[in-house]
């Protein structure tokens, strides 16, 4: 699998850089946890706000947080591991220029997937680059920060700031899901959902669109959202004002998960991994929603009609139905969840 952060340290590597560590750690946005040792855990410290790579790289022994507020000039150097969204590989390189004091290294490292030769294209408009080393399908880049900020580095992170983008009222951030309209899947499942009632959770809720809707569908005692994604979920907590709402950093499929309490879940479950496509993500999903649900509950999830989930369903659930069908998605409910030892 494509590692950036291996990537990362080739210029290191090569001594095309001086290397960091304990005394000079690298800031690194959107890290991810080495595939191999090429970094200590006190060469690095490192934002990652996605939720299962956030701990993976705290379970590895590295220095991690959900947002890195660093001021100005704060690190010998700074990088950016790129992700599949191009606003916020943009506005990171500029966060991390910012970071950086001058004379020192800022870098990208990303597959050609994520964007790496865009990127490079619009740097090269901006700043002088100093080095590039292509690999596996990616390269890494870097340049020597100057003492002055392009003012297009300003305009970069603000174009992917938290800012109201949905209909006139909903706040979403660059790399969130679907951060610059409603999700059709979403809007198929609302209009879906019978009157709800009780106890809901939104697995996967994001920037909160469907767990606003769930709000007002019925008269729910209360909807607990769950998302690993930190910056959505800083959206969701402003855009799902209501007192019946509480909200989650959570992994779907991490052990903090409630169990046997909801009497809905409702879900528009993930099914990307970077670029690649996980059965085995949506799959985990089902899993959960199956193990929180209590025994009278109902499980409501939208997925693209190519998604096979009905095998898994019917393992997990002992009644599943298909309650709407369109040319991209299909909505499904399941209920009695079987039961298992855990
Ligand atoms: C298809 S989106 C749906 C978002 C939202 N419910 C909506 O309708 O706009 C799936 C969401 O699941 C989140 N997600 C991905 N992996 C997760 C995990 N392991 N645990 C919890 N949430 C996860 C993603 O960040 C994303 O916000």
């Amino acid at each position: 699998m494509f590692d950036p952060m291996t990537l990362l340290a080739a210029p290191f590597a090569r001594g095309d850089l001086p290397a960091p560590g304990p005394e000079a750690p690298m800031a690194v946005l959107r890290a991810r946890p080495p595939s191999a040792p090429v970094f200590a855990p006190g060469d690095l410290k490192c934002e990652q706000g996605m939720r299962p790579l956030h701990d993976a790289l705290a379970q590895a022994g590295f220095d991690v947080t959900p947002r890195l507020d660093a001021p100005e000039g704060a690190f010998a150097a700074a990088a950016v591991a790129l992700t599949r969204a191009k606003a916020e590989n943009r506005a990171n390189f500029a966060r991390a220029w910012r970071m950086t004091r001058p004379g020192g290294a800022v870098l990208a490292a990303g597959a050609k997937t994520d964007g790496v030769e865009s990127l490079q294209k619009d740097l090269r408009r901006v700043i002088a680059l100093d080095g590039a080393i292509p690999r596996d399908h990616g390269r890494v880049i870097w340049a020597r920060r100057t003492a002055d900020t392009p003012p297009e580095f300003d305009r970069w992170i603000a174009e992917a700031a938290p800012a109201i983008r949905v209909e006139g009222r909903f706040r979403t951030v660059a790399g969130a899901f679907s951060w610059t309209e409603a999700d059709p899947g979403s809007q198929l499942l609302a209009q879906n959902l019978p009157p709800l009632s009780g106890k809901v959770a939104d697995l996967g809720a994001g920037w909160g669109w469907l767990a606003d809707a769930a709000l007002r569908r019925g008269a729910p005692e209360a909807v607990d959202l769950f998302e690993a994604d930190a910056a959505a979920l800083d959206c969701a907590r402003r855009n799902v004002a209501d007192p019946r709402a509480r909200f989650f950093w959570a992994d779907a499929a991490g052990p903090e998960i409630p169990r046997g309490e909801y009497d809905w879940v409702i879900s528009n479950p993930p099914f990307h991994e970077g670029r690649a496509v996980s059965i085995a993500l949506g799959h985990g999903f089902l899993e959960a929603a199956a193990r929180m649900l209590a025994p009278g509950g109902t499980f409501m999830l939208v997925a693209n009609r190519s998604l096979p989930y009905e095998r898994r369903l019917n393992e997990l659930f002992g009644q599943v139905e298909q309650l709407a069908l369109t040319p991209r998605y299909k909505v499904l409910s399941a209920r009695r969840p079987r039961r298992r030892r855990a």
